[in-house]
């Protein structure tokens, strides 16, 4: 069984999906913890109800980045987790911690990347008026949503669909994918090739 802890900043739905598909036996996974960098996260409230130990590293009490950074890297470390779940982190994670876990970080994006990397996707694609938006789940690497695509899912764009509706049936797929994703991982059927994952 592999031991997974999730990385949340806000509201936490991906989390709860998660949770549920764990609770469900759809993923052999252990959740071992929550690791916030906001004490006002709502996936907080979702971790004390599934009784998941939770470490709040509250970005705004530290005086730098850096000095943030080795904090959430050391409670990293205290997780010993084999898989650690960016579901909805909202900073860029320093090259130090994404060093200390190669192939061990997945993240989830609400646009098919490449394109529409960074903040707001989904405004991004309504504004650039695309027919086909997603969602990728892809190893974290040291660049932008940049590293190997494990699994994506279309959602088409319809004429009426502000940046809010889109993003709530991105949302929909979301928590099909990325649940979808974790288990693959956890069964040990993902495998790095250079710039692609091959799944077994
Ligand atoms: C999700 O849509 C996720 O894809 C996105 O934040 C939302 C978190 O929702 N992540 C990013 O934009 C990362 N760049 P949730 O807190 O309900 O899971």
């Amino acid at each position: 069984m592999k031991r997974i802890a999730v990385v949340a900043s806000g509201r936490g739905s991906n989390f709860q999906a998660i949770i549920d598909a764990i609770r469900d036996g759809k993923v052999p996974a252990e959740c071992i913890a929550l690791i916030t960098d906001n004490p006002k996260a709502y996936a907080i409230d979702r971790a004390r109800r599934a009784k998941i130990p939770c470490s709040i590293v509250d970005y705004a009490t530290f005086p730098s980045r850096e000095v943030y950074e080795r904090a959430l890297l050391a409670s990293m470390h205290e997780a010993d987790a084999d898989l650690f779940v960016l579901a909805g982190y909202m900073r860029i994670l320093g090259a130090s911690i994404v060093r200390a876990f190669p192939g061990k970080m997945i993240n989830i994006h609400p646009a098919l990347l490449p394109s529409f990397t960074g903040l707001h996707a989904q405004r991004q694609a309504v504004q650039h008026g695309v027919k086909v938006a997603g969602c990728t789940v892809h190893f974290v690497d040291e660049s932008l949503d940049g590293g190997p695509i494990i699994l994506q899912k279309c959602v088409p764009v319809l004429g009426a669909d502000d940046e809010d509706a889109l993003a709530e049936r991105i949302l929909e797929q979301e928590h099909i994918v990325f649940p979808e994703a974790i288990r693959l991982f956890c069964e040990d059927r993902l495998v790095i090739e250079g710039r692609k994952v091959r799944i077994l």
